[in-house]
């Protein structure tokens, strides 16, 4: 898919479909970037199609003949009530429908589109409606998976339509790696994926294998991957922006940490078989990761960023870990195993504690942690804790720019922190159903070094789509990674970017 500007009516030539978003309070003039044969045409339409542009409508008014053979129009809703998302679903309203007419080519009228944020917003939407995950089985006939090989925006920013192409692009490359199987992806595999990422963009790698966890006391990871025949393991990738080519040296250094479990069984704390379904996509957090700062480095982001990834397989066999067990975790800290279920945060917490090592300025973590999360917030809205306000405002007003809405839940409830105390050890591993998201955000928390501003994102049931919505096919959704990456690009304001 190719992005192109055209800042005047679109090239009749070549171009197939041609598509145009409009408010409610639609006039004449809105249409005065398309030719004026079209105009009129689409002008007269509407009342007789009693279009109004309600929000997500859509109007597809077939053409007799010509080059442009089809006019597609989304409906943006009240003016006033226009959020970002909007933008992505009429780019990816129209691309789809587009690519259902069978269209190689079409021009994207959409008012704004000369703003860079939504420019960027288009270039999401439009880049998103690509997305297939079609390795295991045929392409469905009814599907069309083709979309138009060409978009060109009518008045759009250039910078922010590549933005948008890049972080889209991220995004599809996590949902790929989080939609593989457990028998395809185990630790070792998740190793080599991050290794041919960091060759093909010049990042530093280095991977801490079970001997190395063991000599620097990673217990908590170790004990979590030891039932599974693939032995777990810490991988870590730097992003330096001048080391990889930017010209701007990091304005700020950032870690994000990644829940990488490529298979969650419960462990000898066994799921239920219906609750193991899905978990193969309990590694979206480190998905997640990769996507970003596969992304941050095509953007040459000013900012120094360190991806951290406890790759491990939750298993039970003769050499798990069992309930009863008592760890001590890398940063020293003892915990009682009541749980081999609760699994994400024993990795966690080594892998916390050694982000915070890098000092960076801030760390995110983006996991998919609990169901009690997706109880509380439903399964298309994610958790956000933090330990410092001024972070999390930040990180909640980059997910209401991305389109994926995070609640923020509080970690200032005593009588619940009091839950995770063991009678033997300084905490056990879980404190039960009633506030499970927000104990294990507790839990979290004992393992990030005072003073470093810590956010925790839980998408546990975010990060598996079961039914499409907005620009959602069926699963693996890779949830959060353009809040993470919107997050970035604030930081890097000023700069490169
Ligand atoms: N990976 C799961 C959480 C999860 C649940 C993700 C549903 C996606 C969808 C996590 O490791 C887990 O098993 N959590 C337990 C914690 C409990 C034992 C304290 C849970 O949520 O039941
Ligand atoms: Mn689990
Ligand atoms: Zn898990």
């Amino acid at each position: 898919m190719k992005f192109e500007v055209l800042s005047d009516s679109p090239r009749v030539s070549g171009r197939k479909v041609l598509g145009i978003a409009l408010f409610e309070d639609f006039a004449r003039s809105d249409l005065d970037v398309i030719p004026s044969s079209l105009a009129v045409l689409t002008w007269m339409s509407m009342p007789r199609e009693n279009f109004k542009a309600k929000k997500d409508s859509v109007l597809v008014i077939p053409l007799a003949d010509g080059e442009v053979r089809h006019i597609i129009i989304f409906g943006l809703g009240k003016r006033g009530e226009a959020a970002p998302d909007d933008y992505r679903k009429a780019a990816y309203s129209i691309t789809r429908h587009a690519a259902a007419k069978g269209a190689d080519t079409v021009a994207l009228a959409i008012p704004g589109a000369e703003d860079r944020t939504i420019s960027r917003c288009i270039g999401e939407g439009a880049a998103l409606a690509a997305y297939r995950f079609e390795k295991y089985h045929e392409p469905d006939p009814e599907d069309v998976f083709a979309v138009p090989a060409y978009i060109d925006v009518l008045r759009g920013n250039v910078d922010g339509l590549e933005e948008g192409r890049i972080m889209a692009n991220g995004q599809c490359y996590a949902r790929d790696l989080a939609n593989e199987p457990g028998n395809v992806i185990n630790p070792a595999v998740l190793e080599d994926s991050a290794r041919a990422l960091a060759a093909e963009k010049g990042l530093a790698i280095s991977v801490l294998h079970a001997d190395e966890l063991k000599k620097r006391g990673m217990n908590a990871l170790l004990s979590v991957g030891s039932g599974s025949a693939t032995p777990p393991r810490l991988i870590h990738l730097t992003y330096e922006p001048v080391a990889a080519g930017s010209a701007k040296p990091a304005k700020s250094s950032i870690a994000i940490v990644g829940k990488g479990l490529t298979f969650d069984s419960g462990g000898l704390s066994l799921k239920p078989a219906d609750s193991m379904l899905t978990m193969k996509g309990d590694k979206t957090g480190a998905c997640v990761a990769l996507g970003t700062i596969k992304a941050a480095s095509e953007l040459g982001l000013p900012i120094k960023l360190h991806v951290i990834i406890g790759a491990a397989e939750n298993m039970p066999s003769g050499s798990a870990y069992r309930p009863d067990d008592v760890i001590k975790a890398y940063n020293g800290k003892t915990i009682e195993v009541n749980n081999t279920d609760a699994e994400g945060r024993l990795t966690l917490a080594d892998a916390l504690a050694y982000a915070c090592e890098q000092k960076p300025d801030a760390v995110i973590d983006i996991a998919t942690l609990t169901g009690a999360c997706a109880v509380a917030l439903g399964d298309t809205t994610a958790g956000l804790f933090s330990n410092d306000d001024k972070l999390a405002q930040e990180m909640l007003d980059a997910s209401a720019a991305s389109g994926e809405p995070f609640w923020r839940l509080p970690m200032t409830d005593p009588n619940l922190r009091k839950k995770l105390k063991s009678p033997i050890a300084d905490l056990v591993n879980s404190a039960g159903r009633y506030g499970g998201a927000i104990t294990a955000a507790m839990f979290l928390e004992n393992f990030v070094e005072k003073g470093i501003p810590w956010c925790h994102l839980d998408i546990a049931a975010t990060d598996f789509v079961k039914e499409p919505y907005s620009y959602y096919i069926k699963g693996a959704s890779a949830f959060g990674i353009r809040s993470i990456l919107t997050c970035l690009i604030g930081r890097a304001k000023d700069g490169a970017i």
